[in-house]
Order: structure tokens, then sequence, then C-alpha cells
């Protein structure tokens, strides 16, 4: 990141990114230099942060987006990435991709791709994978695996490689999708399921092997 940023978010996962990012910040910056820094988080029902963070600085509904400031998405279920993404529409280069471990080149060398708002947040990465725009990645994804826009990708969760995650899919803590399976679109995994065939659209598998448990979870455009 180039620019100070806000946090769109404020709850555990925004004030987790907040140190984070603040600790890699001081990490690159050389001697002497002066790290980017968090101006703020955005909340539509929070008014105060807990002591000893930035101030909460607007809402997300009313907040026009400033060109000479980043932001970077500290909410994690991927219906509610979609809809802060919306609002970055034509403008997903204040959105920068992020990731905690390596920089871009390491990434570009292990043949990785990281879509606009994007975060790798923790967890690891093999090589060869494709990771879409503003997906939230804390677990394990595998070589050659392909992880669509807003998925969530919880800690401790593994995406095995050759393995597909359509838009929209949300991975439990500690679950698993098998090598090479897909998993259709806005599917929920809950946490600690194996996900061991492809499983369509909307889907809500539970347990190992996973089963599909209901199937009405609609995408965002209906509900
Ligand atoms: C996927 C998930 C969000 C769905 O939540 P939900 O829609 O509220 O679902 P419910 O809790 O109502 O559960 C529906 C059914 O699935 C079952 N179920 C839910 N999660 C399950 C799990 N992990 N393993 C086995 N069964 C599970 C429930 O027992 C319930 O069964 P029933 O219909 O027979 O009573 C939730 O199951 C889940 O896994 N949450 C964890 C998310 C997570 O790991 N977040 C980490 C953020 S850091």
């Amino acid at each position: 990141m180039a620019k100070n940023y806000i946090i769109v978010g404020a709850g555990g996962l925004a004030r987790e990114l907040y140190h984070n990012l603040r600790e890699k910040a001081a990490r690159l910056t050389p001697p002497g230099g002066t790290p980017v820094e968090c101006l703020g988080f955005l909340d539509d029902v929070k008014t105060e942060m807990p002591p000893g963070y930035p101030p909460i600085v607007g809402t997300v509904c009313g907040h026009e987006p400033r060109a000479d400031r980043d932001y970077i998405l500290g909410v994690g279920i991927p219906e509610i990435r979609r809809r802060v993404a919306l609002l970055f529409r034509g403008r997903e280069n204040l959105c920068p991709a992020w990731h905690w471990l390596w920089d871009d080149e390491t990434l570009a060398r292990r043949g990785i791709a990281v879509g606009a708002g994007s975060l790798i947040e923790q967890g690891q990465i093999s090589c060869d994978a494709a990771i879409g725009r503003f997906a939230l990645i804390s677990g394990t994804v595998g070589h050659d695996a392909q992880i669509g826009d807003y998925v969530e990708i919880a800690p401790g969760a593994a995406v095995s490689g050759g393995a597909v995650l359509e838009e929209g899919v949300q991975m439990g803590a500690c679950s698993t999708v098998a090598p090479g399976v897909r998993v259709g679109a806005w599917s929920k995994i809950s946490a600690g399921s194996a996900v061991m065939k492809d499983v369509p659209p909307c889907s809500f598998v539970v347990g190992v092997p996973g089963e599909i448990h209901k199937d009405f979870f609609l995408p965002p455009d209906e509900k």
C-alpha cells in the first residue's frame, strides 16, 4: 500500500487487520521514513472504537471514497463484502490487494494472481493459484486453485490443489475442500466440514464427508 488508509468495518476482523497492516507497514518502512497509517474505521452501527485504536470516521453508506486514500475491507461475510465492493465500482484502484507474507514480486514469481480488494490476511498460498476480487483469505490455498470474487476462507480452512470456489463461497473455520472439487457460487461450507465432491450453487454443506443440508441460500441479487 502506498497511501494512508481507511478500514471499512469496525469489528474483530477490522481490528485484527489494523494490527497486521500497521506491523507490516513498520517492517517495510526504511529507517527514518514515515509508514503509511490507518486514518480510522467506517461503520454503520458503531460510533466508538476501544481505547488504543484510531477513531470511527464515518459510516460506510455515507462515505464518499477519496482518491488520496486506500480502503481495506474489514468485513468477512461474502454478501457484505460484495455490498461494500459495489460502493467502489469503477474505483477499485482505491482498494489495493494486500498480503501479509509476501511482496508483489514474490507473488508474481509463484504464479499467484490476486484481484483488487482481496486480502491474504493470514494463512498460506501454494503456487499458480488465482484469487478473484474482494476475496478474504485467512486459511490455506493449494496449487492451481481458483478462488472467486468475494469468497471468504476462514482461519484453519484448507482449499486443496486444483479446487475451484466460485463467487461468494463462504468456507467456515477448519473446513476443507478436496483436490479438484468445484464449489458452486454462494455456497456455505459450515465449520469443520469436508467437501469431497462438486456441489451446485447455493448449497449449504455440513459434516465429514460433507452432505448438502439444504440448498435454499439465494444469491445476493435475489435477496
Ligand atoms: C455456515 C453457517 C454460517 C450457517 O449458519 P446458519 O445458517 O445460522 O445455520 P444454523 O446454525 O441454523 O444450522 C443449520 C443446520 O446445520 C447444522 N450445522 C451448522 N453448522 C454445522 C457444522 N459446522 N457442522 C455440522 N452441522 C452444522 C445445524 O446443527 C443445523 O442443523 P438442523 O437444521 O438439523 O438443526 C454456520 O454453520 C457456520 O459454519 N458458521 C461458522 C462460520 C465460521 O467459521 N466463521 C469463522 C469466522 S472467523
